[in-house]
């Protein structure tokens, strides 16, 4: 390699100036622009290459792979049914979420098969890793530990194994590669470092498992590029307060994306929740206005969450909108739709939306609990304590259908809510041990909140 010249680049998003500039005029980020030396092959490796490529028929293509379970049920469904041989994934979340914990618990379970596990901390000393792995109560698990940051000497060594392995970077953002005269972190040396070990790994059709950051905003810190560069990103998320974990799927090219796995963090590590509903539910109190559950879809799982909303008159000149789990934007949009449609005045009111238990919703099934909160908190109704909410709003105030309907009724079934209130369109096949109430538009719901009306 030789140098290249300087480069000015932003940290966060990748963009590239010639100068030094305090914002980034792409993602608009202050102080996230470095100084660092980009690198470029000599003129000899551009030189056209002589060699042919050959192509090959997809019909005809034998592709076999196998995947490796990690015995921990949450973890095989949220990646697909295991790990790929010759898969990178990635892992990021915000620091300590229990990251380490997380991936030592999945090592752990692999090397008991029978597999060569690697695990490399850049962050942290052996002693340390120990005292972890003690906690754990893994300490006579055959896993092979190292702390070093040096890229190119754990590439190095991994190319060299005989046989395939599992190697955990604990974290990416520390590798270095002493070639790059950047820092770790730097979005030239994550790059740099990831390549080099994704080639070394996939050489030997090893299963990379990459740790990495998350910054303040909660995307993978340094270059989304990196998502780029492998198989499979997973967010390890939660509120640290709270000793509930969720682990995302955001890209699966082995399995399907959006599935979650629910974790709670114990003294002992961490341990799967096998009824995640029931656990968001525990704290639910009876009678109060502004609580509204959702049944809700995670990937293939059935969830029941509270929504809750507190509505309160303003004394500020422009109100406040605060959100927790939700979608700040679909809050202004569901509270325009309830003014102009239902006449229902929330523009000098505060509103305070919470999901409860920590767990963020992305769906817009979740419209309907949403504005069934909302109008319960305005109106001091309270919603009867067996009912549960699905159904999109549309800007006309129309309630549309959603996907899944009988899994979500299944899972409120299951739990013993009774009342299923829907989208009028959703084809179902009612059950007569459940009431449903069907709603074509928002008026309906109020109808049902206020005036206690059975719509169908
Ligand atoms: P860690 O895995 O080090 O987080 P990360 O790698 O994401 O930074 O976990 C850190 C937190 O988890 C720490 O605050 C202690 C807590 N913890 C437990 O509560 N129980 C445990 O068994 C372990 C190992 C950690
Ligand atoms: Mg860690």
């Amino acid at each position: 390699m030789i140098k290249n010249k300087k480069q000015f680049i932003c940290q966060s998003c990748g963009a590239i100036y010639l100068k030094w500039i305090g914002k980034c005029e792409n993602c608009n980020e202050w102080n996230t622009i470095n100084e660092e030396t980009t690198y470029k092959s000599n003129n000899q490796s551009i030189k056209l290459s002589q060699k042919q490529i050959e192509f090959e028929n997809l019909n005809n293509a034998n592709v076999k792979y196998t995947r490796l379970k990690t015995n921990l049920n949450e973890i095989d469904r949220v990646i697909g049914g295991g790990f790929v041989g010759g898969s990178v994934t990635l892992i990021g979340g915000d620091p300590g979420i229990g990251k380490s914990t997380l991936i030592l618990q999945i090592v752990r379970n692999l090397s008991t098969q029978n597999e060569q596990c690697i695990y490399i901390s850049g962050e942290e000393s052996l002693s340390q890793v120990k005292i972890r792995a003690n906690r754990l109560g893994i300490k006579k698990s055959p896993i092979q530990f190292a702390s070093v940051i040096d890229a190119s000497a754990i590439s190095e060594t991994i190319s060299n194994l005989e046989k395939n392995c599992i190697l955990v970077i604990d974290s990416i953002q520390t590798m270095y590669l002493p070639d790059i005269d950047s820092s770790p972190g730097s979005i030239t040396q994550v790059k740099a470092c990831a390549h080099e070990l994704i080639l070394a790994a996939k050489r030997t059709n090893s299963i990379l498992i990459f740790i990495g950051h998350v910054t303040k905003d909660g995307s993978l810190a340094g270059p989304r590029v990196l998502e780029h560069m492998v198989d499979t990103v997973l967010y390890f998320e939660g509120d640290r307060n709270l000793q509930f974990r969720i682990l995302r799927s955001v890209k699966n090219r082995f399995g399907p994306t959006n599935e979650i796995g629910i974790f709670e963090m114990l003294n002992e590590g961490l341990f799967e929740i096998k009824n995640p509903s029931e656990l968001f539910l525990s704290d639910r109190q009876k009678n109060l206005p502004g609580s509204a559950i959702f049944a809700g879809l995670e990937g293939t799982r059935p969830i029941l969450v509270e929504i809750q909303a507190l509505v309160n008159p303003s004394t500020l000149p422009s109100p406040r909108r605060n959100v927790v789990g939700w979608d700040i934007s679909r809050l202004a949009m569901l509270c325009a739709v309830l003014e102009s449609r239902c006449k229902i005045s929330l523009s000098n009111m505060d509103i305070f939306l919470n999901i409860a238990g920590g767990i963020k919703i992305v769906e817009p099934a979740a419209d309907l609990a949403v504005a069934a909160a909302i109008i319960s908190s305005v109106k001091k109704e309270t919603i009867s304590f067996s009912s549960v909410f699905f159904g999109e709003i549309g800007l006309s105030g129309e309630i549309r259908k959603v996907i899944q309907p009988e899994l979500r009724i299944r899972e409120a079934h299951k739990l013993g809510l009774t009342n299923i209130i829907l989208p009028t369109k959703q084809k179902i096949i009612k059950d007569n041990k459940m009431n449903y109430y069907d709603m074509t538009l928002l008026s309906d719901l109020i109808d049902l909140i206020i005036n206690k009306n059975r719509v169908s």
